[in-house]
């Protein structure tokens, strides 16, 4: 117990070092390569812990509400009515970010795991409805606080064929309206979508990557407004994913802005979960290889200049959804992990 506190107080100590030596934050080591930093927020961590809210503050210039501006929990009644929708999380979450000038990315409006039950008990018409007036309803809401929204979360199946069912089955052209919803209800955000090119435990995905290129690329040619593609990068330490560098510019030519928008490196392996619930931190030489995947994909964006923004998928492994796997680059009690030294190493240089 007193060797743990020890390292805790060391690994605190070592931060307010770097930080009295000058050390810039992470979310200033991004601006001077022009990139934002963001990270995904937990909105009841947010309210409730307090180290939490002032980490985030000091490293990150741009968040994502994790949870919060989700179909479910913004519109988790039926209906049009101004009592069908809850504002209260992502309200308080939004005005965090404000306080601390801090952009937001808005996550998202349309997602097949997101169709509650009573919507997708309704007929294809009213649930067309209940589609735009969501869009609608959720992005005037915000309207004027929301650098960019993901207005289409994984629309594109593995395979690279658009999925068919939830959302979907309103038809083809759901993609398109609620691109164009979005554009008239604030003309000041920019309009995303947002996918998985690759991750745990797929590997790279070629065949959903050209099916992404091919949706992007007809959603262009027939006018429909869409600013940029959001790549998730849900990755695992140790595995390889291909040239992130060329990946990233398959979309950039395409003409649009690419986020890295939900970054997390896995630590799996045989022992990583037993060591988490026993209280451990993984072995070095899994936190070297963590480390060594975020550098490389904060070094992959920081190269093209179309990647405007890396946004890590929680900060802190205490608060994470994947807590088995410690993804974060910050440990349970806030101390800078090896990863949080390579990011600010591959922002200083990204041909490092
Ligand atoms: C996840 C959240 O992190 C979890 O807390 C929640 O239970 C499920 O959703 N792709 C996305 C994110 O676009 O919204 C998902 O977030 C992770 C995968």
């Amino acid at each position: 117990m007193r060797k743990a506190a020890a390292v805790a107080f060391s690994a605190a100590a070592a931060l307010s070092a770097a930080r009295a030596l000058g050390a810039p934050s992470l979310k200033a080591a991004a601006a001077a390569r022009g990139l934002f930093l963001g990270a995904a927020v937990d909105a009841p961590a947010l309210a409730d812990d307090a180290d939490y809210a002032r980490v985030l503050g000091e490293q990150f210039d741009m968040l994502t509400p994790e949870n919060a501006m989700k179909f479910d929990v913004l519109h988790p009644r039926p209906g049009f009515a101004a009592g069908s929708y809850d504002f209260a999380q992502a309200d308080a979450v939004v005005a965090f970010a404000r306080s601390r000038g801090m952009r937001v990315r808005g996550h998202t409006l349309v997602w097949h795991r997101t169709h509650p039950a009573w919507a997708a008990a309704l007929s294809r018409e009213q649930q067309r409805e209940v589609l735009q007036n969501h869009v609608q309803t959720v992005v005037a809401h915000f309207r004027g606080k929301i650098y960019c929204w993901d207005v289409v979360n994984e629309a594109v199946a593995d395979d690279g064929t658009l999925r068919r069912r939830s959302w979907a089955a309103l038809g083809p052209g759901y993609i398109a309206d609620a691109f164009r919803w979005a554009r008239v209800a604030d003309p000041g955000a920019k309009l995303f979508y947002n996918d998985y090119v690759d991750g745990y435990p797929h590997g790279p995905m070629p065949a959903k990557i050209d099916g992404i290129l091919r949706l992007v690329r007809r959603l262009k040619q027939e006018g429909v407004p869409i600013d940029g593609v959001g790549l998730q990068m849900h990755l695992a330490a140790g595995l390889h994913y291909g040239d992130l560098r060329e990946l990233i510019r398959r979309f950039a030519r395409l003409g649009v802005e690419v986020h890295i928008t939900e970054l997390d490196v896995a630590v799996v392996s045989a022992g990583a979960a037993a060591r988490h619930l026993l209280g451990q931190e993984p072995f070095s030489g899994e936190l070297r290889l963590q480390a060594q995947m975020y550098g490389e994909v904060v070094g992959a964006c920081a190269a093209v200049p179309a990647c405007k923004a890396v946004v890590v998928w929680g900060f802190t492994d205490k608060h994470t959804w994947l807590p088995l796997f410690s993804p974060t680059i910050f440990d349970a009690r806030y101390a800078p992990k090896p990863a949080y030294e390579a990011v600010r190493r591959a922002l200083a240089d990204p041909s490092s």
